[in-house]
Formats: structure tokens, C-alpha cells, sequence
């Protein structure tokens, strides 16, 4: 469908005025001040997930001219086309309809099929969980992928920790470079092995070369019988069965072209995950985030949880001009939730054409970036706090722990209670840190121990003043369990259509990989036979520094 361009709505210039007018000098201190009802008024609720958006940038005249763009944008419309498995993704001709692949069994687009591969699927995981505790039974699981074959799977089984069987190890190789995949072979036994190809299209270059690797050290390391073993400890994850095949796996799970990469967790690329958590718990993972697709379907757009976070991006990338967010769980488990965030948002908004090609004018994705709290605390809060730029925070707080099934000593019970209020007092510290600032009379009147006795007490406090009204958002989860993060990862993608919506552009491409494949493959000949005709004058220089 074609909606109008959001810089061409009477609403785009009304958020130009209103910036012009109110957004730049907006005080976050001062609205919280005027604004006694601010916290309760700008807090939403979504299945799982609270959302505090009152530290934002933003007031109520912000918000209805956000809501009014949406509305010119035809956002609800989109949405429907969307859900509806209209061909969204036009560059490529297909639909985009990961959202499918978590409706309960008889609703949702291709019902019979997702379900006869997820149903194969879990019976399969169940019967590799039971045999783990056999004496020869499959204890390790090397997911073999990369991007959204990759990243979906690696940030959920350590988020779900408390719930993966103990005698299970999940390992994630993704990079060509053998650095990744040789720390994991040497620490394998090949009888108790399961090697997963994960690959939608079964040709990556990457995974196809771990692939082979992995298969030359299966052959050696299992010893006899290792060729008709090569069956039972080889499975593919992928849309391309037939290339699949031709490489010796005939145990296959499938999806289709209609899932997109980084968003295909939820099909058959999730194997490692259900067979870290087990059947029931991915199938809870599914209800999340099914249940956040009703939210993001039906909600009104004032309270839509993941639309109000695209409005908000887009306010801060177009009008502040903040060009990039950072984001930080407070939960270890999350750890790597910012790097899936990466490949979500920036693959799927790092555009600059619109939907006919059109060059765009205005900015589209921001750089997502983080790390866990508190160890960012400890490594670039600093510049979050002081320094030139100003970067809106998204703070991910988990109520209560979840450390497994396992036991623990009263004794340490009592420590982690007491660590989990340190990192809960942590997270909000920061935010308010951010938001209230510090002014150099108030550092003036404070002792500052380490400060060199050399300088003057101005200059002092001039070094220890925060200019403060700094944006965050803060999401809070009850506990983080499969159900909850199903729930935050939808919440993200849906987030993130917003956003692309918005702006006009297919947020589900990623064309802006090609050219650096192409060019790869063409180096690749070069660094054997050192040719350097024809190459640019600091790539030839490098290529031959390389070779050997
Ligand atoms: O980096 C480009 C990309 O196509 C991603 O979109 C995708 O997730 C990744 O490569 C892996 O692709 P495949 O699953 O086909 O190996």
C-alpha cells in the first residue's frame, strides 16, 4: 500500500514547530514538577512488560502530533497489511508473517504447516533431552549460523538460564574465522554431539565453511562408524532442504521465505533454544509473544506499547537529532540482547531509500548499543552522563531473580537477595542520575576527597557537574521467563516495524549486505594468487600485506 511519506504530513511540520517551539528547551525536571500525575500518565502496560516512558523528551502536545503523524502515515492500515501477510516485504515480493509462527495451533497465516514443523520439532528435542542423561546420550549442541541464524538463539539460552537442563551445553559458532569454532570443537566429545546448520538460505559463507570444518573434525574426532554416525549428529535448520540434503543432512526442519532472518527465533531456527529450555518452555516463549502480537494488534495507538516506542524514535532521530540509543538490561542473562538489537533494528532500518527508491531527506535507523548493567556502569556511563552528546537510555529492570531449579545454601540466599537489590538500586540510580543532573553550585558545595588540591574549587566543580535531563525509558519485567521474554522480543519487532513504517521504508530487506559479499568473493581468488590489478591503491597494499 502507499501511504503518504511522514515528512509530507501536516503533522511533520506541526513536530517541526512544536521542536521549534517547546521540544528543544523540554526540561525533564521541571515537567516532573508541573506535572504531579507525569509518572502514572506516561506509564503503559503490555502482556508482560511494564513501560515507565514518563523520562522522555516529551509532553502531551508531543504525543498527540506523534499520534496525528501515525494516523497521516496510515500506520493502523500498514498494520493490518502487515498482520494480513500482504507482500510488505515489495522489494523481495514476500510477506512477512514471523508473527504466524506463534498463533496458537488453527489461527494465524499457514497454521497446518507451522505447526507440523514445530510439533516434529519438539517431539525431536524431547527425545535428544531425554537421551542426555544416557551414558551416551547428546549433551552438547553447537548451533552452527550467523546473524538471525545466530544472534536469535544466543541471546535467549543464557537469558533462560534457570531453565535449561542441566546436562546440556549450548555453543554458538557463527564467525569464519576459526578462532570461533576451534575453542568449541576441543572441548566436544563427537559421540555426544549435536551439530545444527543453521542457515534460511543454506549458503552463507560463513556457515557453510564451520559446516565443513565441523564435519572433517566429526569424521576424525568419532572414529569408526563416523559416516553413517554423520545422521544422527548433523540436523539443518533451514528453508533450502534440497541444498541441505546435497550436504549430508537429511534430518531437517523447515520455514519459509516469509520468515525473515532476525526474525526467525521463533521457527525451526530456535532448535538450540528448545532444546536448552524443552518443549514446554518454548512453547510458553511462543506465548509471549503471542501475546504482545495481540497487544501490538489491537491495542488503541495511545496505549500501544510497541507503537509508542517507534513514535518516540522517531522524534528523538528526526527532530532532537539523537542518533543513537543505548540500551541496558539489568539482568546478566540479557547480556547479549543488545547485540540481537543490533541486527533487528539497524538491518532492518538502516535504510536511506523510501519505498519507490526515493532518496530520503531525514534520518532513519539510530546505532543500538549497550552492554549489561552494571558493567556498562563501570565502562561508558561516563559519557551517557557527561558527555557532548545526548543518547536516550532504554533500561531493562527484571523484579525478581530466577537462579534454577537447583538449591542453594541459606547463606547465599541472603547474599543474592541483598546482590539483586544492588543491581535494582543500580538501574534506578542511573536513570535518575541522568535525568536529574547535577549543577556546579550544588558540586561547589560538596567535599571532593580525590580532587587535585592544585586547581581551584570552581574549576573542580565545574569537571563534577552533570547538566542532567537526560532521556531513559524503563521497562520492567515481574521475572524474566520464557513467556516474558517471548513477550520483550515481540515488543522489539514490533517496535521496530513502527519506526520503518513510519519513516516509509521496507524495514524487511537487508540489500545493504550484498555488495560486500560480492566484493569478498572476488577478493578471495586475489589473496591466494596475490592479483592486484585493477584494485584501489589501499586495498592492493593491504591484500598483499595479508597474503602469505
Ligand atoms: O547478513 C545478512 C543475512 O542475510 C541476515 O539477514 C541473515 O540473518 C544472515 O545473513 C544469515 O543468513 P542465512 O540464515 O541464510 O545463513
Amino acid at each position: 500500500m502507499h501511504a503518504p511519506r511522514c515528512d509530507q504530513t501536516p503533522a511533520w511540520s506541526a513536530l517541526a514547530t512544536h521542536f521549534d517551539v517547546a521540544g528543544r528547551a523540554f526540561d525533564l525536571r521541571q515537567a516532573f514538577a508541573q506535572e504531579p500525575g507525569r509518572a502514572a500518565a506516561l506509564s503503559l502496560a503490555a502482556p508482560e512488560v511494564h513501560a515507565d516512558l514518563s523520562k522522555n523528551h516529551w509532553d502531551a502536545t508531543t504525543r498527540s502530533l506523534l499520534l496525528q503523524l501515525a494516523r497521516e502515515c496510515q500506520l493502523e492500515a500498514r498494520r493490518a497489511a502487515l498482520l494480513a501477510g500482504e507482500p510488505v516485504n515489495h522489494t523481495e515480493g514476500r510477506a512477512v508473517l514471523h508473527t504466524a509462527l506463534r498463533a496458537p495451533k488453527g489461527q494465524g497465516a499457514f497454521s497446518e504447516e507451522v505447526h507440523e514443523v514445530l510439533e516434529r520439532m519438539l517431539a525431536f528435542v524431547e527425545a535428544v533431552r531425554a537421551s542426555a542423561c544416557e551414558p551416551d546420550g547428546i549433551r552438547h549442541i553447537v548451533n552452527i549460523g550467523i546473524g538471525g541464524s545466530d544472534l536469535g538463539p544466543q541471546m535467549v539460552v543464557p537469558a533462560l538460564d534457570a531453565w535449561v537442563h542441566p546436562q546440556i551445553q549450548c555453543h554458538f559458532v557463527s564467525n569464519v574465522d576459526g578462532h570461533d569454532i576451534v575453542p568449541v570443537l576441543r572441548r566436544l566429545d563427537a559421540r555426544r554431539t549435536l551439530f545444527i546448520v543453521a542457515s534460511k538460505t543454506f549458503t552463507t559463507q560463513e556457515t557453510m565453511a564451520n559446516a565443513e570444518v565441523a564435519r572433517a573434525w566429526f569424521l576424525q574426532a568419532y572414529g569408526e562408524g563416523a559416516e553413517a554416525a554423520i545422521g544422527r549428529h548433523f540436523v539443518a535448520t533451514t528453508t533450502n532442504i534440497e541444498a541441505a540434503a546435497r550436504f549430508g543432512i537429511h534430518t531437517t526442519f523447515g520455514f519459509w521465505d516469509w520468515v525473515g532472518g532476525r526474525y526467525s527465533l521463533w521457527s525451526a531456527i530456535g532448535l538450540p533454544i528448545a532444546l536448552a529450555i524443552g518443549a514446554e518452555n518454548f512453547r510458553a516463549l511462543l506465548a509471549g509473544a503471542h501475546a504482545m502480537d495481540r497487544h501490538f494488534a489491537s491495542a488503541p495507538l495511545e496505549a500501544n506499547l510497541p507503537i509508542q516506542l517507534g513514535l518516540l524514535d522517531v522524534w528523538y532521530r528526526n527532530f532532537h537529532g539523537y542518533t543513537s540509543r543505548s540500551v541496558a538490561p539489568y539482568h546478566q542473562g540479557l547480556k547479549r540482547l543488545p547485540a540481537y538489537l543490533q541486527q533487528l533494528e539497524m538491518e532492518s532500518n538502516g535504510k536511506c531509500v523510501d519505498q519507490d527508491g526515493a532518496a530520503l531527506p531525514y534520518g532513519t535507523s539510530p546505532v543500538v548499543w549497550g552492554e549489561a548493567g552494571t558493567n556498562g556502569q563501570h565502562a561508558y556511563f561516563q559519557m551517557l552522563h557527561q558527555g557532548t552528546d545526548v543518547i536516550p537510555v532504554e533500561f531493562i529492570a527484571v523484579k525478581t531473580p530466577e537462579y534454577g531449579p537447583a538449591p542453594l545454601p541459606d547463606a547465599v540466599r541472603t547474599g543474592l537477595a541483598d546482590q539483586h537489590r544492588k543491581l535494582l538500586a543500580n538501574c534506578l540510580a542511573q536513570s535518575q542520575a541522568l535525568m536529574q543532573g547535577k549543577a556546579t553550585e550544588e558540586a561547589l558545595g560538596e567535599k571532593a576527597p580525590t580532587a587535585s588540591k592544585s586547581l581551584g574549587a570552581l574549576t573542580i566543580a565545574r569537571h563534577r557537574t552533570f547538566p542532567g535531563n537526560r532521556p531513559s525509558t524503563t521497562l520492567v519485567l515481574e521475572r524474566l521467563t520464557p513467556a516474558s521474554l517471548g513477550a520483550l522480543i515481540a515488543l522489539y519487532e514490533h517496535r521496530v516495524w513502527a519506526s520503518g513504517a513510519l519513516w516509509g521504508i521496507n524495514s524487511f530487506d537487508q540489500w545493504g549486505v550484498e555488495l560486500g559479499k560480492a566484493l569478498c568473493s572476488q577478493l578471495l581468488p586475489r589473496l591466494a594468487n596475490g592479483d592486484i590489478s585493477g584494485l584501489d591503491g589501499s586495498t592492493a597494499a593491504l591484500l598483499q600485506r595479508l597474503r602469505h
